[in-house]
């Protein structure tokens, strides 16, 4: 079988799905593929929090409304330290800027949902995903769907299939430069099912490692523990969860976890990684197959946005004018804003978790910059500027 859309959409995360109704609001056509089935990325609990330029967008696309409905509106975080809970006041300091609490794969209900009814093609569980001739002006992708085999041929290839996919590797190791970071933690992530125990996000540093208070409805609550990488789940009883999340959380004025039955677990590596350039030929990468981030910026889904709000307009220039100018810059466009967040990311990691091997002169450095942080407005403002996010043409 052969389909010969403009563009061809590798994976139905954030990135593909969100580019392929940029794209259909554009009148340009695309195809996406998808190895998993629906269900499963529709299930997948990931990201929490909205940055406020993303939440316009989907809003102005007409894809906001259950989000609208559904999502909470924060105006503020907490960083809680040597006991004690300090707010940052998010929307104060950025002008009126705000996050909202939307999970991801609610974003991505929507999203699939929308693009099915206006008539959009997803193929998910696409096997054996090959791409072919990149730097050709005729690429195309190779892969099996509902048992034939299907060859794609398209102007533009979008690698939009996460960090485990095949489309970066299709960019040859000569011209590539990695850049990445392990860290010597990993997070711990549950999801319980209790009401709130605050009404924004808590961050919290202490002796025992970081913890991080999330929320996904008022019935469902997430929250994280920094671990051992290398630990496993198994390890990891329901009451050593609840003892640890309410040591490491306990404050001064004996503030409580409100607790219930825990009903997911899991553990993830944190590690920050970029590739450059971000394209070969007719191959765009996007989102998580060209960048990570630690999570404790809250900022992949949305690097993932921008990502493709950029793609989009290059390619809308070209179908429209033939111009290929936004596309030859594409890599410059996204990393300014790439390596911004892998900096935010990487400063917010830094400054609430314990470090393995760390001697006091680095906890007390830690400890200034977090009193800095609370202390100073011009501290918090700059942490509040990056969280909810900068401009998308910053
Ligand atoms: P993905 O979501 O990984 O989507 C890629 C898709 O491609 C997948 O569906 C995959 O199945 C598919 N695929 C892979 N290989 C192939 C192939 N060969 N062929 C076809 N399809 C393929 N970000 C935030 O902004 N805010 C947060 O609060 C936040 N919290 C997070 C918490 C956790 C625990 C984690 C793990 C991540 C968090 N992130 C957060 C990051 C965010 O989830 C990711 O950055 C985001 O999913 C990236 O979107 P993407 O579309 O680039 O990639
Ligand atoms: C989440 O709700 O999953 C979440 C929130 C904030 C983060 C990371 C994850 O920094």
């Amino acid at each position: 079988m052969k389909m010969r859309p403009h563009v061809g959409i590798i994976g139905a995360g954030p990135a593909g799905l969100l580019l392929s109704h940029l794209l259909a609001s554009e009148g340009i056509d695309s195809v996406v593929l998808e190895s998993r089935s629906r269900a499963e990325v529709e299930a997948t609990i990931r990201a929490g929090v909205l940055e406020h330029g993303t939440v316009d967008l989907l809003r102005d696309m007409g894809l906001g409304e259950r989000m609208q409905r559904e999502g909470a509106v924060h105006h503020g975080i907490e960083l809680r330290f040597d006991g004690e809970g300090h707010r940052i006041p998010l929307t104060e300091l950025t002008n009126g800027r705000s996050i909202m609490i939307y999970p991801q794969h609610e974003v991505l209900k929507d999203l699939i949902a929308a693009r099915l009814e206006q008539g959009g093609r997803i193929l998910f569980n696409a096997s054996d995903v090959r791409l072919a001739d990149v730097a050709s002006s005729q690429p195309g992708i190779h892969f099996v769907h509902e048992e034939q085999q299907v060859e794609l041929q398209c102007d533009f290839i979008a690698g939009c299939d996460g960090f485990h996919g095949v489309s970066r590797a299709a960019i040859p190791a000569a011209v590539q430069t990695v850049s990445s970071r392990t860290y010597p933690f990993g997070w711990l992530g549950i999801l319980m099912q209790a009401p709130p125990s605050a009404e924004e996000l808590i961050y919290a540093y202490s002796e025992r490692g970081f913890a991080l208070v999330s929320t996904r409805s008022p019935e469902l609550q997430r929250m994280y523990l920094q671990c051992d990488p290398q630990d496993e789940i198994a390890n990891w009883s329901d009451e050593m969860i609840l003892e640890e999340l309410q040591a490491r959380l306990a404050t001064t004025d004996h503030w409580q976890l409100r607790v219930g039955p825990i009903i997911q677990k899991s553990i993830l590596a944190m590690r920050s990684f970029v590739i450059e350039p971000m394209q070969y030929g007719r191959l765009f990468l996007a989102g998580d197959a060209a960048h990570i981030v630690p999570p404790t910026g809250a900022k992949g889904l949305n690097l993932a946005v921008a990502d493709v709000r950029h793609l989009a307009r290059a390619l809308a220039l070209f179908y429209s004018n033939q111009q290929t100018e936004l596309l030859e810059v594409y890599t410059q466009t996204c990393l300014r804003r790439v390596w911004r967040a892998e900096h935010f990311s990487w400063w917010m990691t830094s400054m609430l978790h314990r470090f393995p091997d760390d001697d006091a002169f680095g906890q007390r450095m830690q400890r200034s910059q977090l009193d800095y942080t609370v202390r100073s407005p011009v501290a918090a403002a700059s942490l509040a500027e990056n969280y909810v996010g900068l401009p998308f043409d910053w």
